[in-house]
């Protein structure tokens, strides 16, 4: 089974066809994230103006890949080979949200193929199931860390899922992006983060604890990163260190408290398979942590983390996540959710 995959969430514009849910035949990623890095963060307005000049663009593209055929036989081979749309309805911003939707009702409505509306959240956690040779065993325990949420949840099997704990204010990636902006990196800042930090960490192995682990004690599952930014504040005004290593302090006090919070569930739930997932799951420096506490800690635990290029918002979890999730929606239902929770499935 063939799924034309569409995402438009935010300020990336996807298209991608993947087949049986793992297997990619094509990927394109248009992003307008240049044009936030000059505002230091994303205007909706522009991205979902930029949505509507790159949706075509990534389809076609797609198509073209798959196909082998040059752009004029391409509507003819999706007619033919192409089963079903997916797109994400939801959480994110509802102008970007509308393009995607729009655009698969239009095309569902003219090729006559079923629509599956996708939860971008879920999704993100589906791209542990691209290229795998081994699909992950459930019950699984799944962390989505993205630049708007941080969820933890226990998946029983496929569209079973139940929240664990999550942010109590900012999201992981939006910390990496805001405290970035405090020690005048670009944005988007969690790349800008990891990369100052690689630096410093070439160079030094101590001990990093300029900045709290905050809420690591507490018995719940949540977490809180608000106060990260009042920290460095705070810390910078004198600036008796330099950026490569607040950087390095910033990253290591986000991934200790990600870390340190999802083990001890890793030890309550008891979960088979550990899935990393979203655009933080993109860092270095939090994916190598996982994998060998996970090792030391929890040996007999299956630690996936999705291959970098499927960390961020990209179309090809939307396609994976439909195809297991595959209860169809007609035209007529399908309606953008800006604040779609990860335990809805659309
Ligand atoms: O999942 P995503 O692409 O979009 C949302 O759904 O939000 O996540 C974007 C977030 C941003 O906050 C970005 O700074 C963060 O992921 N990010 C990273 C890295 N790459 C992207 N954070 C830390 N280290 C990275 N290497
Ligand atoms: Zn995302």
């Amino acid at each position: 089974m063939k799924i034309l995959g569409l995402e438009t969430s935010c300020d990336e514009t996807a298209a991608a066809i993947v087949e049986s849910g793992t297997k990619v035949l094509a990927n394109s990623v248009a992003t307008s994230s240049n044009m936030h890095a000059k505002t230091g963060g994303i205007i909706p307005e522009i991205a979902a103006r930029q949505q509507i000049k790159s949706i075509l663009p990534v389809i076609s593209d797609v198509l073209i890949q798959a196909s082998g055929e040059k752009e004029s036989g391409v509507q003819k081979w999706a007619h033919k080979n192409i089963d079903a749309i997916a797109v994400t309805v939801g959480p994110g911003l509802i102008g970007s949200l509308l393009v995607g939707i729009e655009t698969a009702k239009t095309l569902g409505f003219v090729w006559n193929k079923k629509l599956i509306g996708v939860n971008h959240l879920v999704g993100h956690i589906y791209a542990n199931w691209l290229t795998a040779e081994k699909l992950p065993r459930f019950p699984a325990l799944a962390l989505v860390v993205s630049g708007g949420h941080t969820d933890l949840v226990f998946i029983k099997s496929h569209g079973d899922i139940k929240w664990i704990g999550g942010t109590r204010d900012d999201a992981a990636g939006e910390a990496f992006d805001k405290t970035a902006r405090l020690l005048n990196l670009p944005y988007p800042g969690g790349p800008a983060i990891a990369q100052e930090a690689e630096k410093f960490l070439k160079k030094n192995s101590g001990a990093l604890t300029l900045f709290p682990r905050p809420m690591v004690d507490d018995a719940t599952y949540d977490w809180s990163f608000s106060g990260l930014k009042t920290a460095v504040l705070t810390k910078t005004k004198g600036r008796k260190i330099g950026q490569e290593q607040f950087a390095a302090e910033v990253q290591e006090a986000i991934v200790d408290s990600l870390v340190i919070k999802t083990l001890r569930a890793v030890d309550k739930f008891k979960p088979k398979s550990f899935l990393l997932a979203g655009g933080v799951a993109a860092n270095k420096r939090l994916r190598d942590k996982f994998e060998s506490e996970i090792q030391k800690q929890k040996p007999a635990v299956d630690f996936r983390v999705p291959e970098f290029k499927y960390c961020t918002d990209n179309a090809a979890y939307i396609a994976a996540c439909a195809f297991f999730n595959t209860s169809g929606t007609p035209w007529q239902d399908l309606t953008a959710n800006p604040n779609l929770p990860i335990t809805d499935q659309t």
